[in-house]
Formats: structure tokens, sequence, C-alpha cells
């Protein structure tokens, strides 16, 4: 297929490459093309482990089919209480979510699975609703399949995946209006708060006064249920930490020796946000062609990988300022573990972003 999708999208007119026809009728783009995302990654993996005094690398790249996997076991694992609380309030507020917002567009951010949505999709089907899906995710493979998976499901749905960044290909999205997006699991947390408003704001730009938006967020509690969740006795979490040094072992033709790194993960009480690092057990040269790089590393050294925000009511009001988004409705676990926040795009103007 040579078809290039062009689609409007704010400002911005944005570009899909097809990714692959199919026998059965699910539509996936690419929201860039391979080398562009591979130049990308190489910008933000060289400034990131420059950075001081902490270096970082971005959580997107733990998932590739192997952190999609392991993240898909974490879900399961009896510490980490997310998934199974989530699932519980989906399936109490799902109905209640649609008949509000009456959406003829479901479209998921970081869809990993596609599990969740199928719940959403079940009270939509209820109604009459069903109409079209869009699934987002950076994770190509899984992407891919949960969207044919959802396809020949739901026969008369029509599916679309994009394979893209929800941090810059929002607008492959195309315009709102009918539209629920979904942000589940607590994804929202891995951003950093800083990046929390402009992400809000882009996603705004793509959704119509009265559009929903159904968020879920991992709530601030106990703090040694939140360190047993990112330190799991079966060690699947420091298994998936350490994946973000094969992916780009695999893209930059790094040469990280993954078990050379061990897991670290505690509570930040003043930041409210788990950290994820990778702590060098050994004095160690590691050289990333693809960045440019060469990298001296001291037994000791830290990495970051991710934060994980944990979040109040109050705190997302803080952040929802000025986003023209405001909350709806606020559905907890009974021990409030957990939140899926039931948000509405204002009439509020969002002015295009600055360029940067
Ligand atoms: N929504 C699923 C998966 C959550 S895991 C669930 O509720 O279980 C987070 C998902 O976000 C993963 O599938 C990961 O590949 C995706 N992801 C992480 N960062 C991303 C980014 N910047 N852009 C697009 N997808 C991203
Ligand atoms: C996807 N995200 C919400 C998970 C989280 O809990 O922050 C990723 C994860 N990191 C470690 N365990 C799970």
């Amino acid at each position: 297929m040579n078809v290039v999708w062009r689609l409007r999208g704010g400002a911005l007119d944005f570009e899909c490459e097809p990714l692959e026809a199919t026998a059965v009728s699910a539509t996936i783009q690419r929201a860039r093309d391979a080398s562009d995302f591979t130049r990308r990654m190489a910008e933000e993996v060289r400034v990131g482990l420059q950075a001081r005094p902490l270096s970082k690398l971005p959580s997107k790249y733990l998932y590739d089919d192997r952190g999609s996997a392991l993240f898909d076991e974490i879900t399961r694992l009896p510490e980490y209480y997310q998934t199974r609380t989530e699932l519980a309030i989906l399936e109490t507020i799902a109905d209640g979510v649609v008949e509000a917002v009456r959406p003829r567009e479901l479209c998921e951010l970081g869809s990993g699975v596609g599990r969740k949505v199928r719940l959403i999709l079940d009270a939509m089907k209820g109604r009459g609703l069903l109409e079209r899906c869009v699934l987002l995710d950076i994770s190509e493979g899984f992407l891919v399949e949960s969207a044919h998976q959802l396809d020949g499901d739901y026969p008369d749905l029509a599916v679309r995946g994009i394979a893209g960044d929800f941090l810059e290909d929002l607008p492959a999205l195309g315009p709102g209006g009918g539209r629920l997006a979904l942000f589940l699991a607590g994804t929202m947390g891995n951003l950093h708060p800083d990046r929390v408003p402009p992400f809000l704001r882009a996603l705004a730009r793509q959704l119509e006064p009265g559009d929903g938006f159904l968020l879920g967020l991992d709530l601030v509690k106990d703090e040694a249920r939140l360190h047993a969740a990112y330190n799991d006795s079966a060690g699947v979490t420091a298994e998936f930490n350490r994946n973000v040094l094969r992916v780009v072992n695999t893209h930059l033709r790094a040469d990280f020796e993954p078990e050379a790194f061990e897991h670290v993960a505690f509570y930040d009480r003043d930041n409210a946000w788990i950290e994820m690092r990778l702590r060098a057990t050994r004095d160690m040269r590691v050289s990333v062609p693809g960045a440019e790089l060469r990298l001296d590393l001291r037994r000791g050294d830290e990495i970051r990988t991710e934060l994980s925000c944990k979040y109040t009511q109050p705190s997302l009001e803080a952040r929802l300022a000025g986003t023209g988004l405001q909350i709806e409705g606020w559905h907890t676990d009974p021990e409030e573990l957990f939140v899926s926040a039931l948000l509405r795009r204002t009439g509020e103007a969002i002015p295009p972003e600055e360029p940067r």
C-alpha cells in the first residue's frame, strides 16, 4: 500500500505511514518512520545519559515486545495492586461513564495489551454506540496484536492503531468530537510533573468541548505498600527495569551489560513519586555508537529510568489549571489506592504550543 494519510490535527499537518496491509480491517499506522524514531531516541539518550548530577533514560524506552510482556507480567504480581484495583473500578463505572459521555470513538493512549479498553467497548456496544476505536502506543508489536484482536472480537468496530509517542504524536489522532480518551494504569504518573500540563493541553486540542477523558492514577498511600509494588519478590520489575538497556543496545548498537546493573526503586515523599534507577555493580566503559557516546561508569553510579508519580485530587487539580480539562467524576476503590477520574473538555480555547 502506498497511501500516506495526511491528517489535520490542530495547527499541524501530520503524516502517518501505513505500517502494513492486513487481512482483517484494522488500520495500523506509524506516526513517524523508523529512522526518525531512532534519530529521536539517539538525541534523547545522548542528552539523558550526559545529564548531571543524575543521568537518565526515558521510561518510554522500557517498552519493546519484551518490555511490554514484562509489564504484563507485573500486572499479575501480588504486590502490584494497581491493575486489579483499576479493573474493579472500571467494571463498576464503565456504564455510567459511557452514559455520561455517549462517545462514538474510544481512544486509548498507551494501550499495551488492550484488555481494559474492552470494558468500555462493551458498555458502548450495549448502548449501540460502538463505532471507532483508536489505540496509540510506542510498543509496535503489542499495538498491532491488540488492534487485530479487537478487530476480530468486535466486527462492527473500526479499529485504528497508531504506533507513536503520546508526548509528540497526539495530532495523529485527528480532530475530536464524540471522543472518549482513555489514559489508564497510572501511565500519566510516568511523566515528570512539569510535562503534565503541556501534555494535557496537547490532548485537549484533540478534544471538542464535551468530549471525555478517563484518567487512571495511582494515589499517594502507605509507603511500604508502594515500595513492595516496585520491589517485587519475583524480580520481574528488576528485569523490566533492565530492559531499557536492552532496547538501547538494540536500537543504538550500545554494549550495556544489563546483568551488571542492579534494580533500585524507592519512594521520594517530597515529590510523591517512585523513582526507578539502575545502579552499576562495577566500574565499566559503555559505548553507544548510535548516540555517538562513550560512558565511563563507576561502581555505584546510577541511571534514573522511570518516575511513577502518585496523585491526590488537589495535586491533579493543580496540574489541570489552564488545560481546558476539568474533573467531573472521582471514582476510587474502598481503600483509596487508585482513582479513575472522569475529566471533561471545557469550552476554554487552548492556543497552539509555542514552537520549541
Ligand atoms: N493501558 C495498559 C498499558 C499500560 S503500560 C494498561 O492499562 O494495562 C504503559 C503503556 O504505555 C505501555 O504499553 C507503553 O508501551 C506505553 N507507553 C509508554 N510511554 C509511551 C509514550 N511516550 N508514547 C506512547 N506509548 C507509551
Ligand atoms: C505503566 N506504569 C503506570 C507503571 C507504573 O507503575 O508506573 C510502570 C511500572 N514501573 C514499574 N512497575 C510498573
